[in-house]
């Protein structure tokens, strides 16, 4: 017996782990010199107190030892224990985490003793601790990543449908302004011949009076009155000069439209020059006076000491034309008109500012009113065409145009242009 403890003993001393030998009372029955570190006791002293008797956790404790005895566990279930990551404080005062294992022995003449190890795992958990921490933090970063990932293709695909729309609109416009050019040559025939077809109509029905005034044989006189009747000479009579004055207005309308398109297609007189923007501005107040016919008030502020600007001024007329009628069609009865005037980055812009007392601009079609043919108005009122040739001519300006509702009031074009013209590789005057 003794043999064999010695053995064990033995073994125990030149493990790493801190271990001892105790009896069934837990009296400590032999240690290894690790164990003494644990216990931060000095070799004699400890040597002292295991000689009077001194039990496991008075000499070294461990959380679990106030709950649940390892040791004692072993000893009566006679099986080997082992129980991780238990904490404890050594005699030095430090933290530490051990593996607790305990293992029964029975000795020949009967006696208890179980053998107690424990194995100081502090430095591994706090490096499992650390490991899960930096995972928990990556795991959230990675997290936020595919958050972000997911906002950025969000705003990719919107811009994207954006760039879509865009190229949508100006290849659109570009086929437009192709038709247009084609149109035009067409729509001219109908539009200047309806004069002549209506001054050749007079003519017949001159003819046609003097025969009904005129004798006739009976049987010719017979024939002429049948054939007046099958052709429905009353009602042709009645009807002919609303039928030329429908083909007339049509014409009108489509020329209108076509020469809307045109003045954006126009390929000739590009050149820029400097003009007097004011001056232009009144021009075109002064065109669209019969819209206006007393019931609009037009107010002009500003204007003074504006700079001439680097511009195509027949272009930028047709700028200030489409938003002017537009102000003079979004008021119905009474209201106002109001053009505003004035230099603005430090003389190197103009700004004008229109705003009227109209209907004002839904909220809804804030975004569509500038896309080609979206308009509100009746059809041959509008052609849907105005804001969009508009923004085109003042970005081919290197200028910006934008709009909004004024509080209290109606709709509000805000048109900026620089006094210096487009940069060299501008646009303006150029189809779109
Ligand atoms: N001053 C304004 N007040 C209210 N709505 C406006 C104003 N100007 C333009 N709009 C809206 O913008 C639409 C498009 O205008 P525009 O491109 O000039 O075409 P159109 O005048 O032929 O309808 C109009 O139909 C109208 O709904
Ligand atoms: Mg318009």
């Amino acid at each position: 017996m003794a043999k064999l403890f010695d053995q064990i003993t033995s073994l125990l001393d030149s493990t790493v782990d801190a271990a001892v030998v105790l009896d069934g009372e837990r009296r400590v029955r032999h240690y290894n010199p690790a164990y003494q570190a644990l216990t931060g006791l000095r070799g004699r002293a400890l040597a002292e107190r295991v000689a009077a008797g001194a039990r496991c956790f008075e000499l070294f404790k461990l959380d679990i030892c106030a709950e649940a005895c390892v040791g004692c566990k072993a000893r009566d279930s006679g099986r080997r224990i082992r129980v991780d990551e238990i904490a404890a404080v050594r005699g030095d005062g430090e933290d530490l985490t051990c593996i607790v294992t305990a293992v029964p022995l029975e000795v020949a003449d009967g006696e208890q003793l179980i053998i107690e190890t424990y194995r100081d795992v502090t430095a591994d958990v706090r490096i499992q601790r650390r490991l899960k921490v930096a995972l928990e933090h990556e795991r959230r970063a990675k997290e936020d990543l595919e958050e972000k990932v997911r906002e950025r293709t969000a705003e990719l695909r919107a811009a994207q449908a954006q760039l879509v729309h865009q190229e949508k609109m100006s290849s659109l416009g570009r086929l437009v302004a192709g038709i247009a050019h084609e149109l035009n040559n067409p729509i001219n025939f109908v539009y200047g011949n309806v004069d002549f077809l209506g001054q050749y109509m007079e003519n017949l029905l001159r003819l046609v009076a003097l025969v009904d005034g005129a004798p006739l044989p009976d049987a010719t006189r017979a024939a002429y009155e049948a054939l007046k009747a099958e052709v429905e000479y009353e009602f042709l009579l009645g009807d002919w000069q609303k039928l030329l004055r429908s083909i007339r207005a049509g014409a009108e309308r489509t020329a209108a439209i076509v020469a809307d398109l045109k003045t954006f297609a126009r390929t000739g007189g590009t050149e820029l020059a400097e003009a007097d923007l004011v001056a232009g501005i009144d021009t075109t107040l002064n065109l669209i006076a019969p819209l206006l016919k007393n019931r609009v008030d037009v107010r002009r502020r500003g204007g003074t000491r504006i700079p001439r600007v680097v511009c195509n001024a027949g272009h930028l007329n047709q700028v200030f034309m489409n938003i002017l009628t537009n102000a003079a069609q979004a008021i119905v009865g009474p209201g106002w008109i109001e053009v505003e005037i004035a230099t603005v980055d430090d003389g190197a812009a103009v700004r004008v500012v229109v705003a009227d007392s109209g209907s004002g601009i839904g909220p809804d079609l804030m975004a569509k009113i500038g896309d080609p043919f979206f308009t509100t108005k009746e059809v041959g009122e509008g052609t849907g065409l105005g804001l969009w040739i508009t923004a085109n001519i003042v970005r081919a300006h290197g200028g910006t145009l934008s709009w909004g509702n004024r509080a209290g009031a109606g709709a509000e074009f805000v048109v900026t242009v620089p006094v210096a013209g487009p940069a060299k590789d501008g646009e303006a005057g150029r189809a779109p």
